[in-house]
């Protein structure tokens, strides 16, 4: 038996799909906010396609994100990044999430701008610190004060993350609350984008 809120999601998503016209759907914002897992429960209650841009870059380069950091330096990484993510937004519709600096990359920007509906997943320093502390793979955070570093980028970032079309709280909750505040946006976003 369906529960409410799939019924909710149901009319939700037959609405996105008669306005998303093959775009794909972009995940951004800062590391432990929740993206990959937003992101993969987002495509399933689509019927989407998931790519993780950082699991498509590690394929591609047959390296852990880490280990590009250490043997080939960030600049490479971001490269990487830059053409993995234009290919992957090149045959949409999907849903892609992104690591947290490819949105600061003009041209990935533009990218998603042409080809997809941006959703930035905004999360508070504390909540973000208690996330990445479960895990050890990010090399920005290899330092010895990984809190100076996430406000440092959260300075830099937020203004820039504040573009994307829509914006999402990513709380501490169940990830399946947030997917549903984000197809409910979404569809928000695209109605009202049909209406101008
Ligand atoms: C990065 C975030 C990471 C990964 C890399 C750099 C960043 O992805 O791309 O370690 O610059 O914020 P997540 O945001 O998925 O952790």
């Amino acid at each position: 038996m369906p529960t409410g809120l799939q019924t909710i999601d149901e009319e939700h998503v037959d609405r996105i799909h008669a306005h998303l016209h093959g775009r794909n759907i972009v995940l951004i914002g800062m590391m432990g906010a929740g993206k990959t897992s937003v992101g993969r429960r987002l495509a399933t209650a689509l019927g989407l396609p998931f790519v993780d841009a950082d699991a498509e870059i590690e394929r591609a380069a047959n390296l852990t994100v880490a280990e590009i950091f250490s043997t080939y330096g960030e600049d490479h990484f971001r490269e990487g990044e830059r053409k993995v993510i234009a290919r992957l937004l090149a045959d949409g519709p999907k849903v892609i999430s992104t690591g947290g600096g490819a949105f600061m990359n003009d041209e990935t920007r533009a990218g998603i701008g042409r080809l997809a509906i941006s959703i930035w997943l905004k999360a508070a320093l504390p909540l973000l610190m208690q996330r990445v502390q479960r895990k050890a793979n990010r090399p920005l955070l290899s330092e010895n004060d990984p809190e100076a570093v996430l406000k440092r980028l959260l300075a830099v970032r937020e203004p820039v993350y504040s573009t994307a079309d829509i914006i999402v709280e990513s709380k501490d909750v169940p990830h399946s609350d947030i997917v549903g505040d984000a197809l409910k946006a979404l569809e928000d976003f695209l109605l009202s984008e049909n209406a101008k």
